[in-house]
């Protein structure tokens, strides 16, 4: 069984593109075949992008960037600077096309969970990978809290059925968490650093 983050080279290539409209700006999207949502943008993807507050601004992670929907669209929307990372390499070369074809400058780069993530960020925003299981899940989200400045903030989505009241209940163990809106059973969430 191949997944979308597992790299696998042998996942034969099938390139598409979209035109997809986020909060009133447009943009293209390459997908392609062994990377998350190929189909387009994923719907918990658009819930937490048309729920981020006007407030976003300055240094920002997107983490797990795929093919860059987020990043791409922080970049266009606000003023800020981008850092994306991935563990996937398809979607990594797909998001450094789409940043290109979308005409921003953003920082894309490898990195196995915060591996090669060196610095502090004001946000940190993510649709988290579910299916590689709560070890990993809970690196990802109580490791953000480490590449936050103080005060700043940890927006994801996540979807009932993946838990998302647990993921809260978690959070709130070392953020001050809250759910910001909820949208055919997507939750969108910020974390706060105390
Ligand atoms: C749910 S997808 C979201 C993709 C994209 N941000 C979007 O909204 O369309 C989660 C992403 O996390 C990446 N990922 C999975 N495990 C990772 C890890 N250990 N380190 C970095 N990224 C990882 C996957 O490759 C995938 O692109």
């Amino acid at each position: 069984m191949s997944y979308y983050f597992s790299n696998d080279e042998n996942v034969k290539t099938n390139k598409k593109d979209h035109q997809v409209n986020i909060a009133g700006l447009s943009f293209i999207f390459t997908t392609d075949n062994g990377v998350f949502s190929k189909k387009g943008l994923d719907f918990g993807t658009r819930t937490l992008l048309e729920t981020l507050p006007e407030y976003i601004n300055g240094e920002i992670l997107d983490f797990g960037c795929g093919y860059g929907a987020i990043g791409i669209f922080l970049k266009k929307k606000y003023q800020c600077e981008i850092d994306m990372v991935d563990i996937n390499k398809r979607s990594l070369a797909l998001a450094v096309k789409n940043a290109s074809k979308n005409n921003v400058e953003v920082n894309i780069f490898e990195s196995n969970i915060y591996e090669n993530v060196k610095k502090e960020y004001d946000f940190i925003i993510t649709n988290p990978p579910i299916r590689v299981g709560k070890e990993i899940l809970y690196k990802i989200l109580m490791g953000a809290y480490e590449h936050l400045k103080d005060k700043g903030e940890l927006w994801l989505v996540v979807h009932k059925d993946q838990g998302a009241k647990t993921v809260l209940k978690n959070l709130n163990q070392k953020y001050e968490a809250k759910i910001i809106t909820k949208n055919k059973g997507f939750y969108v969430i910020c974390a706060r650093k105390r």
